[in-house]
């Protein structure tokens, strides 16, 4: 498939990666709905793209934390780009604190909404209309903590578990009626959202071990790929992550080693990104 012309769904175009993956899009001739809820970044970034000689990005703010948000989300992308032929659920919220002490406050409750229920109703609300079509793709992004968790993220891994295991029903559901749907796994990419776990005793064992950290420009070119080519399954950034998956032990041996260097001890819980 060619993005040329086609219609794109973007969350967390507002963030280090999604802003890069709606710069790749939008070179590709991509017609794209931005979203994310710094409604200000998404508008500077529609200038850029169309500054470039790109076509006008609409501008969809949403909070994806919000039960709701997300089929609201989906109509409007609807009624401004016509038809969705590609959705890319990049929006990703995190937290830290002990897995044990956040519980399930109402912090952790909107990890989750962003993560795993905002994606599966951004599908809920656009996979009937890719399906009337015989056609299109979804990219879920996720990350490799779902086989490799540290302390004090485990809410976060869990939400990257969660939108494993459903993209992989969505695929064997989806799939055979011509909707592709794909799991892109990141290994940890210097962006702020990554640095904010530094201030975590033992995370930089986590970040900086092998395979070392990827880039924003490459992790977003990944996930432009898997939008456009014929990727089934998962895909991977970096590639050598593949092994991880097809041999999770390997993964879990990693977050343990990592691990003893965490404090188990320390009860603070941060909340990330601009709240
Ligand atoms: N960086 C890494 O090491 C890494 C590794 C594995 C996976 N990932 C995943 O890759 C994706 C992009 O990461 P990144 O490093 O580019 O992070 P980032 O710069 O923090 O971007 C996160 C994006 O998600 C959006 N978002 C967060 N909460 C939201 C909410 N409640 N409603 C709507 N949008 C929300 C943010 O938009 P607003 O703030 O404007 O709402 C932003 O555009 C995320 O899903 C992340 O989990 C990252």
């Amino acid at each position: 498939m060619t993005l040329r012309a086609q219609n794109v769904l973007l969350t967390g175009a507002s963030g280090s990666i999604g802003a890069e993956v709606a710069r790749q899009l939008a070179a590709r001739g991509a017609r794209l709905a931005l979203s994310g809820r710094r409604e200000e970044r998404l508008a500077a970034l529609a200038r850029e793209l169309e500054a470039a000689g790109g076509e006008p990005p609409a501008v969809l703010a949403a909070d994806l934390g919000r039960r709701g948000e997300a089929r609201r989300l989906a109509d409007e992308a609807i009624a401004a780009l016509g038809e969705v032929h590609v959705l890319i659920n990049n929006a990703g919220a995190s937290l830290q604190g002990l897995t044990w002490v956040v519980g399930d406050r109402d912090e952790a409750r909107e990890v989750l909404e962003t993560n795993l229920w905002s994606p599966l109703a951004l599908v809920a609300g656009l996979a009937p209309h890719m399906l009337e079509r015989g056609s299109g793709a979804i990219v879920n992004v996720g990350s490799m903590a779902r086989v490799s968790p540290f302390p004090h993220l485990g809410h976060y891994a869990a939400s990257r578990g969660g939108l494993a295991v459903a993209t992989q029903a969505m695929q064997l559901e989806l799939g055979p009626r011509g909707v592709r749907v794909v799991e892109v796994a990141l290994g940890p990419v210097d962006t702020p959202a990554s640095r904010e776990n530094r201030v975590l005793a033992g995370a930089d064992r986590w970040l900086d071990g092998r395979p070392g950290l990827g880039d924003a420009q490459a992790a977003a070119a990944t996930i432009v790929a898997a939008a456009e080519g014929d990727a089934q399954g998962v895909v991977f950034y970096p590639r050598v992550l593949r092994w991880p998956h097809g041999f999770p032990g390997l993964g879990r041996r990693y977050s343990r080693r990592a691990a003893r260097h965490a404090d188990l001890r320390d009860t603070t819980v941060r909340f990330g990104g601009p709240r």
